[in-house]
């Protein structure tokens, strides 16, 4: 996904662009642009690569005195991350400038249709299109120009848009990509999402889906999907300015993997109340609740690995039938639901496409939908028919770490709850289950006291690897997909997770001597079994990094070359012992190897395109 911002006040635009471009640039940095409102019409400045790329540019020429811009950081869905595709794209005859985060489905052939118009096309992307359609519909009258050209796009848009003859002003509008506006003592702002403007101000609008604004240094005018004018009220922003920095860590990532007691100890606190699992706000009833034939657990990633997670434990304490799915497979596949059918849709932003479309297909098909999301107002959260908050703050790392960890703790509660409806597990046990995870926060800040430097050992044995190999059974499974995919994101080592037992129907073809696999064998009633799977590796050479509960150590020395102890913790808490575990292994590989790590090559913090 891109980011998009702008800025109206009575100081130099510049310097507010820059710096909300600095917040949003998790989002994309493939590269970067401004377009500057004046007098003497619309100056863009863009270019390849990261913010700090366009900024110097900047700062080597005059400095604009315009009061009036956007800004876009870009991550690239058409067109190749070069300069001629970065935002903001300009028509034919420099009237407008647009910025765009989202994807254009029918630009091809309204690019055809503009050419054919006569229009000389400059870049290679999507985008371009809306720049021209704007020229073309222009009589004078910037709304009017404006509706015409939203009328004509198909697909998901969070667009800015600059016009010569409207010096000062930005019109906005959004379908399916996020936009919220903010008006504040030094101007007003809108942009993709709430963390660049909390040092600004407390609360914001988030434009609804078909909405416009037309954005000055006096105000802000809002418009329905007709056009017609209305109001709108802001509302509080949840998360304050000290969220989003990094408060002394080196990485975004690293600040977030230490923030996961405090984030696990807040949920629980959040849905425990007296003992018992609490979700005043749901929206489904006891009794819905209770009837519920089928769970399918959705999501993208790192959210999918949690629904996998909670396919097993869910499974496991309920008894009903759940399924996991990658969203971007679900939404193409013929599934049949009802309403006895909850699909969890889970998603940190609540803005990943793939994720989005496949909640208005199970919605579409007579599912009843429940989100798990973080941030607050999201699409998501929004189109789900209840929504539970996963509270772990603002997250900016690109590698999800604490937004996981509040994933599955969420799933589990909820799981929890839907036992207990059920009958299947007796207060007692609940009580049980419910002190293990009001004993969890004290094991996770045990493990980020021990595990650093632990990791930091093992990390600097290993990151030179070619290729590492994560094997689990059941929730370790998950966990070592979630392994895998955190230590290939950052460090770009080549990482397969498997279930153990798989193997050796093929792949254990691959295992020769040295090579690395990390096995996961941190649910102690399937260690013996992922033990024979060690075993098995380890004869054919294998190096084997094996994490395991304490009772489990002793067991475990003779096959494994490093073991990393984890406190007892059953079909849940192993998984969550394990991701804290093997985020920091994938951190400290990373910073062995200089990566960058909050903003890792061609990735984006959501994937708010297909
Ligand atoms: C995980 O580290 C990645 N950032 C990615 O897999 C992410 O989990 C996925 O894109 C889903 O994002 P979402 O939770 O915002 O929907
Ligand atoms: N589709 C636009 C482009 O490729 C925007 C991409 C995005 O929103 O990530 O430039």
């Amino acid at each position: 996904m891109c980011g998009i911002v702008g800025f109206a006040g009575k100081e130099r635009a510049v310097p507010y662009l820059l710096n909300c471009l600095t917040r949003l640039e998790y989002r994309g940095y493939d590269s970067a642009g401004i377009a500057l409102s004046g007098q003497r019409g619309i100056e863009v400045t863009k270019r390849k690569g990261k913010l700090s790329v366009l900024t110097s540019e900047l700062m080597s020429k005059k400095q604009s005195q315009s009061q009036c811009g956007i800004g876009h950081t870009r991550w690239a869905t058409h067109g190749a991350p070069e300069e001629k595709n970065a935002h903001p794209h300009l028509s034919s005859n420099g009237y407008f400038a647009v910025v765009h985060n989202g994807i254009i489905e029918n630009y091809e052939a309204l690019k055809r249709e503009l050419i054919s118009q006569g229009c000389k096309f400059s870049s290679d992307t999507d985008t371009e299109v809306i720049a021209h359609l704007l020229e073309k519909s222009y009589c004078g009258d910037f709304l009017s120009a404006a509706k015409y050209t939203l009328s004509r796009l198909e697909g998901s848009y969070a667009v800015a848009v600059l016009c010569k003859d409207y010096p000062g002003k930005i019109f906005c509008s959004r379908w399916g990509s996020p936009i919220v506006i903010a008006k504040t003592d030094k101007g007003n702002f809108i942009s993709s999402d709430v963390t660049s403007l909390m040092e600004y101000t407390d609360e914001v609008v988030k434009l609804g889906g078909g909405e416009s604004a037309l954005v000055d240094s006096e105000g802000i005018e809002f418009f329905d999907k007709d056009m017609k004018s209305i109001e709108r009220s802001p509302e509080k922003i949840q998360w304050s300015v000290e969220d989003v920095g990094k408060k002394g860590y080196e990485h975004f990532m690293l600040k977030e993997i230490f923030e996961q007691k405090d984030t696990v100890s807040g949920l629980v606190g959040e849905y425990v109340r007296g003992g018992e699992t609490s979700f005043p706000d749901i929206k489904f009833s006891d009794k819905e609740l209770f009837e519920f034939e089928r769970l399918i657990f959705i999501g993208c990633g790192s959210a999918y690995h949690a629904g996998l997670a909670a396919k097993y434990f869910t499974r496991g304490i309920t008894g009903i039938p759940c399924e996991a799915e990658t969203a971007s497979e679900w939404r193409y596949g013929s599934v049949p639901v009802n309403e006895k059918c909850l699909c969890v849709f889970i998603s940190q932003s609540g803005e990943t496409a793939d994720t989005l479309a496949a909640l208005r297909k199970a919605r579409d098909g007579g599912a009843r939908t429940l989100g798990v999301v973080n941030v607050v107002s999201s699409s998501v959260a929004d189109e789900s028919e209840s929504v539970l908050y996963t509270r772990a703050g603002p997250e900016i790392a690109v590698a999800t770490t604490k937004a996981y960890t509040a994933q599955l703790v969420t799933l589990y509660l909820f799981a929890l709850r839907l036992a207990k409806l059920r009958g299947r597990i007796s207060s007692a046990q609940q009580e049980r289950l419910i002190g293990e995870l009001l004993r969890a926060p004290d094991k996770i800040g045990g493990l980020l006291k021990t595990l650093p430097e632990k990791m930091k050992a093992l990390s600097r044995e290993y990151y030179t690897s070619e290729q590492m190999y994560f094997i689990g059974r059941n929730t370790d499974c998950a966990a070592a997909m979630e392994g895998a995919l955190k230590l290939k994101e950052i460090s770009y080592i080549p990482c397969q997770a498997y279930a153990a037992g798989e193997l050796k129907h093929g792949t254990i073809s691959l295992i020769e001597k040295g090579t690395p696999v990390v096995a996961l064998m941190g649910n102690s009633a399937l260690f013996a079994k992922t033990l024979s799977n060690v075993k098995e590796v380890k004869s054919r050479g294998a190096r084997v990094i094996a994490l395991c509960s304490e009772e489990n150590y002793g067991k475990s020395t003779d096959f494994c070359d490093s073991l990393i102890p984890l406190p007892e913790g059953g079909e849940f808490m192993s998984c969550l012992f394990e991701g804290i575990a093997l985020q920091l292994f994938a951190y400290y590989t990373a910073r062995h190897l200089g990566c960058d790590i909050d903003k890792p090559r061609n990735l984006a913090k959501s994937v708010t395109v297909e």
